[in-house]
């Protein structure tokens, strides 16, 4: 058995972000989105002797299998039950100035998705929660049984981008209330009238309901940009995604810092003052091979892209 598959999360395109971020003796990485570990074994192995890297996830669960996995790097990890937003009071606790380079390995992990009681998974009778955090206030059960019809429109359009957004949300107001995801997947199914396509109809709905509870379109853009503040020259920030809401944000970031003037279009001359501080590497997103995907089907949606700070 190959060492990832003794964990229940196989790290995707591991071998993509080691080539882009290509971690060197004594250099100081951050993996914002720890998981099981398995991108920050091979990045901590690559930077042996002397290397460190900074780790967060908000899943007390995940943070004790990760740690466990890497107890012979103990000396060389720092882990921290935090959100990675917090990143830059954290290199001021350890006395870091600058990061050589960053992971964001965005999403659930499979096993979040694979325990029932997170409530992830419409395929799981479970509790309704969704938090990657269970000590957070908002759970997902509050979405569904208390926020207002037009709130859930809302995200179902902006985050699961749900074309049935308006008969789903007045049938999960006509329903309340609801105690388990079973019941939130079968309301839907009954808006499509069965499942037609080749993605469950709930796919989006929880998608979107998700990303509502763990506020993660807003995080995502904190994270990135403050890890990207910190590289040091020539440092690399890779990011895996995993939806188009997400791919589309980080790539508008990268866009946006590898441009001199952020003007509108309609701007005869230069006001911004604003100056590049990326250089993409990856002009397309990365994506998982043919082989990657039949032993990790998890990696087929997987997209990759990769900057640089500009010396
Ligand atoms: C796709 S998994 C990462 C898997 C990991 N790369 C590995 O090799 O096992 C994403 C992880 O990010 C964590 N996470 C999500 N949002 C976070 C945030 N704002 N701060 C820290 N961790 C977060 C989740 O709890 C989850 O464990």
């Amino acid at each position: 058995m190959q060492p990832a598959l003794l964990y229940p999360h196989v790290p995707v395109l591991n071998r993509e972000v080691l080539t882009y971020l290509n971690p060197k003796n004594k250099g100081r990485y951050l993996d914002a989105t720890l998981g099981a570990g398995g991108h920050a074994e091979a990045i901590l192995k690559a930077c042996q002797p002397d290397g460190e890297l900074i780790s967060f996830d908000l899943d007390k669960e995940a943070l004790s299998i990760a740690k466990e996995r890497l107890n012979s790097f103990s000396d060389h990890i720092h882990f921290f039950h935090r959100s990675y937003t917090q990143l830059e009071q954290t290199l001021r606790e350890l006395g870091w100035d600058a990061l050589d380079g960053a992971l964001f390995d965005l999403g659930v992990s499979s096993m979040q998705v694979d325990e029932a009681i997170r409530g992830f998974s419409f395929l799981k009778e479970g509790p309704l929660d969704m938090r990657f955090d269970i000590a957070s206030p908002l759970t997902a059960q509050e979405v569904v049984n208390q926020w207002k019809e037009a709130d859930l429109i809302s995200i179902l359009q902006n985050y699961g981008e749900e074309p049935k957004a308006y008969a789903i949300a007045r049938a999960i107001c006509a329903a309340r209330p609801f105690h388990t995801t079973i019941q939130l997947a079968d309301v839907v199914m009954q808006v499509y009238h069965g499942q037609r396509g080749k993605i469950h109809p709930a796919t989006r709905t929880f998608q979107a309901v998700r990303m509502a509870v763990n506020d993660e379109l807003h995080t995502i853009k904190i994270g990135i940009r403050s890890a990207a503040n910190r590289l040091k020259d020539e440092g690399r920030i890779a990011v895996i995604s995993f939806h188009s809401l997400e791919d589309r944000l980080v790539k508008e970031f990268f866009r946006q810092e590898s441009r001199d003037c952020i003007c509108p279009p309609e701007q005869p001359t230069c006001i911004c003052g604003h100056k590049a501080t990326l250089k993409v590497l990856t002009k397309k997103p990365v994506l998982a091979s043919e082989d990657e995907i039949k032993i990790n089907p998890r990696s087929r949606s997987a997209k990759l892209r990769v900057a640089q700070k500009i010396g």
